[in-house]
């Protein structure tokens, strides 16, 4: 099937498990907002709190933790008029659809999932049976609203396979071509942020050291000091991409400051090739405080409102709903389910 009928629709979420750091700014949210302000898609954001609580999630930190990435999608330039920004337990489309399509997936196709290996680990036995159903949860969030593009890291891109393999069968079984084929929009390799303390690994929230990490709620003196104190080596910087190669961590800082300011590494290193880090550092620090100390600002203004982000979340699933709402039912009149007319 062609997905040239669906409307060209974006949809991506991110987990409320706490801790939003550079990674995920870079990662995720910025070219979040380069999707909504491309204007050539509807735009769909999501907290998946149902998501979270595979794995246990304190209840006041849920609740905290959902209202801070609120408040860090909206810092972040997400514009909660133009998007639509939700939190998934409020739209029950989601676990409704999740349902059908826990019994359109195969055990098989979920044993497969690697992030399920990773995530249950040695015991699986006493991993949560949600644990297990995320991916078709996954599939729920995309294809309740006919998302055709999904922004996602590599990570991910496993799931929204799994999510074309649903849509796939549900239309073979059903004899029907209703739900889009959906593509993942991956990340460049630019915007995969590495520890400042160990190039080889991602960027962190539960590194132990927390100058591994920029958070988008440092403020501007604590990331000009992780940027002051990140690892480097001793040689200078290189003029192109290849002096980069087994140099971990001045690829991960050219990588930060293309990704900051808008560019390509190679038009950086054109710019800093022959530099010392002693003279780029300050600069790259520069560039982080003036892009991220507003986010982190503008963050701890939203979090001292939670009665506003609580509005806007309650605005959003309404128009989440009004997509969503009519897709679930004419899944049920596919699937036999006996309701109104549709
Ligand atoms: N599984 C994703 C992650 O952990 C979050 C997520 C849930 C998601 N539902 C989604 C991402 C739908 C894209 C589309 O990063």
């Amino acid at each position: 099937m062609s997905e040239s009928g669906f409307t060209p629709r974006v949809f991506s979420g991110i987990q409320p498990s706490g801790g939003l750091t550079l990674g995920n700014y870079l990662g995720a949210m910025k070219r979040f907002v380069d999707m909504q302000e491309e204007g050539r898609f509807e735009t769909i954001y999501c907290m998946v709190d149902l998501h979270a609580i595979t794995v246990w999630q304190d209840p006041a930190a849920l609740a905290r933790n959902t209202r801070e990435l609120c408040a860090g999608f909206i810092a972040a330039g997400i514009d909660p008029e133009r998007s639509i920004l939700f939190n998934q337990s409020q739209v029950p489309e989601h676990a409704q659809l999740a349902w059908i399509f826990n019994c359109v997936a195969r055990m098989g196709w979920m044993q497969r999932m690697t992030q399920w290996k990773d995530k249950a680990g040695k015991n699986r036995e006493n991993a949560s049976l949600g644990l297990f159903a995320y991916p078709a949860l996954m599939a729920a969030d995309i294809l309740i609203y006919h998302a055709t593009h999904v922004p996602v890291g590599e990570d991910q891109k496993q799931h929204v396979e799994l999510t074309r393999d649903i849509a796939a069968k549900f239309n073979h079984d059903y004899k029907v071509e209703f739900f889009p084929l959906c593509e993942p929009v991956i990340e460049g390799a630019a915007t995969r942020v590495m520890s400042l303390r160990d190039g080889s690994k991602k960027m962190s929230k539960s590194d132990p050291s927390d100058m591994s990490r920029i958070n988008m709620t440092d403020d501007a003196d604590t990331i000009a000091k992780k940027i002051r104190k990140a690892r480097t080596d001793p040689d200078p910087l290189p003029s192109e991409i290849d002096g980069l190669k087994d140099r971990p961590e001045a690829r991960n800082l050219i990588n930060i400051y293309a990704a900051l300011s808008d560019t390509t590494p190679d038009k950086v290193l054109a710019e800093v090739g022959g530099k010392q880090f002693s003279e780029f550092k300050p600069m790259l620090s520069d560039l982080a405080v003036a892009r991220l100390a507003p986010i982190s600002a503008e963050m701890a203004r939203l979090m001292a409102d939670p009665a506003e982000i609580d509005r806007i979340l309650t605005r959003g699933a309404e128009r989440a709903r009004e997509i969503a709402a009519p897709i679930l039912r004419r899944t049920y009149d596919i699937v036999g389910m006996v309701g109104p007319a549709t």
